[in-house]
């Protein structure tokens, strides 16, 4: 592990305060910090706010949620035990603000109109391509509540242009869920009736995944795949990345 790469202190000044070795022990994917960071200014969270964290896994983001803006979050995942998140919330003094729920946010019951805001990050891939998900899930928003959103982007739409063979080895059918910014967007805006949307792929989005990737160490299925998309060149946007997606519910 190389934990002093996390810390980036011009790019991501919140994320680059977190201890990386923290971070990194509780390792899903991608810094799940930097990709919220990344959506921060667009979802102008105010302290006392109701949040939605889908998909946090074993935290990270959540912790970021209440301590960075004050607000509640409701943090439900699938794969982690609701007792194994709770007792990181507790560990990192946040359990009076982050409620850990477990449950398939396709089918769980949400409140009507009851978040101020709904954030996920490297988890929309596993459910968020459905052009029925949306509408169900937008309803939980308040009026003019915001949803932001990162999950994996092909600058190529997988559907169109075959993904780079290492890459359908590592990630199969499921690269399909990995479209372009554009993509993103469309589908943010007809399929959850939002407005005010707006998708991008940060040109260093790719070097990020990469560092993250390199912090982490030890054998990583994805080093070959990053390195064969480097290659690929260009950044606006990279060829593969994290794309970040906003849009806000009606007043
Ligand atoms: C790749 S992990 C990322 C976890 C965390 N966001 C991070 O970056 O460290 C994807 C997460 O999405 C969650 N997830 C997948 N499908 C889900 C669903 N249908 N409802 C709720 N959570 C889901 C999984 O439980 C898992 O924790």
């Amino acid at each position: 592990m190389r934990p002093e790469l996390l810390s980036l202190p011009e790019r991501f000044p919140r994320s680059s305060t977190y201890d990386p070795e923290w971070l990194l022990s509780l390792d899903m994917g991608p810094n799940p910090l930097w990709q919220l960071e990344e959506l921060w200014d667009e979802l102008g969270l105010r302290p006392g706010q109701r949040v939605l964290d889908i998909g946090p896994g074993r935290g990270a983001t959540a912790v970021f949620l209440a301590r960075e803006a004050g607000v509640t979050v409701d943090a439900l995942d699938l794969w982690i035990p609701a007792e194994e998140a709770a007792a990181n919330y507790r560990a990192a003094g946040v359990d009076d603000l982050v409620t850990p729920l477990h449950g398939d946010v396709r089918t769980v019951e949400l409140p009507e109109a009851g978040y101020d805001a709904i954030v996920s990050l490297d988890a929309w891939e596993y459910f968020g391509s459905d052009v029925y998900f949306l509408r169900r899930l937008v309803a939980a928003l308040k009026p003019g509540g915001v949803l932001g959103f990162a999950t994996p982007s092909l600058r190529d739409d997988p559907y169109l242009i075959d993904p780079l063979p290492v890459l359908a080895d590592v990630a199969g059918f499921e690269v399909l869920t990995w479209h372009p910014a554009e993509w993103w967007a469309k589908h943010t805006a007809m399929t959850g009736g939002l407005v005010d949307v707006k998708a991008w792929v940060p040109p260093d989005s790719l070097d990020l995944w990469s560092r993250w990737d390199e912090a982490v160490g030890g054998e990583s299925p994805m080093r070959s795949v990053i390195t064969a998309y480097r290659e690929l060149g260009g950044t606006t946007p990279p060829a593969l990345g994290l794309v970040h997606v906003v849009g806000r519910q009606r007043r």
